[in-house]
């Protein structure tokens, strides 16, 4: 066994992980946090996203013992004080979500693209989006309503930069 230490939803946390286990076994087992969905284990459905150290990265193939030093952010910390982000709120209003296994991680990669954007959301297509939840895959929604929440929160936040809101 060996203690890793690392941020995980913006709290210092600490555990004790065996060097062969990888980073969603701790989310779940260790911390709980079931958020985190288990697909096919072998970094191709995307259900297991989480973002390291701003990138979304597969957790299933993501080795704990490198999360050292690292800051980890779950769907558990996307929402704050019980409140749904709007990455969130924008997939409930556009109809985004079925049977939810892949929400948390579209939630993420959806996330971590935005957040690279850094509010310059001028020229971002639907390719573009699509591009950056290419590693997720929903069995339920056909992906258009998926594209769709992703784009009109882009368009809102444009237009709110645009009028100073
Ligand atoms: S469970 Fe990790 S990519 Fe499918
Ligand atoms: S909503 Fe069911 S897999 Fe995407």
């Amino acid at each position: 066994m060996k203690k890793i230490s690392f941020r995980l939803n913006g709290e210092s946390v600490e555990c004790y992980i065996e060097e062969n286990q990888f980073l969603i076994d701790i989310l779940r087992d260790n911390f709980q946090l079931t958020g985190t969905k288990e697909g096919c284990g072998m970094g191709e459905c995307g259900a297991c996203t989480v973002i390291v150290d701003k990138l979304n990265i597969n957790s299933c193939l993501y080795p704990a013992i490198e999360i050292e030093g690292k800051d980890v952010t779950t769907i558990e910390g996307v929402a704050k004080n019980g409140q749904l982000s709007e990455i969130q709120r924008a997939f409930l209003e556009n109809g985004a979500v079925q049977c939810g296994f892949c929400t948390p991680g579209m939630v993420l990669s959806t996330k971590a693209f935005i957040d690279e954007l850094s509010d310059n959301y001028k020229n971002i297509s639907k390719d573009d989006i699509k591009k950056a939840l290419s590693g997720n895959i929903c069995r339920c929604t056909g992906y258009l309503q998926i594209i769709e929440s992703v784009k009109n929160l882009i368009e809102k936040r444009n237009s709110a930069i645009q009028t100073g809101d």
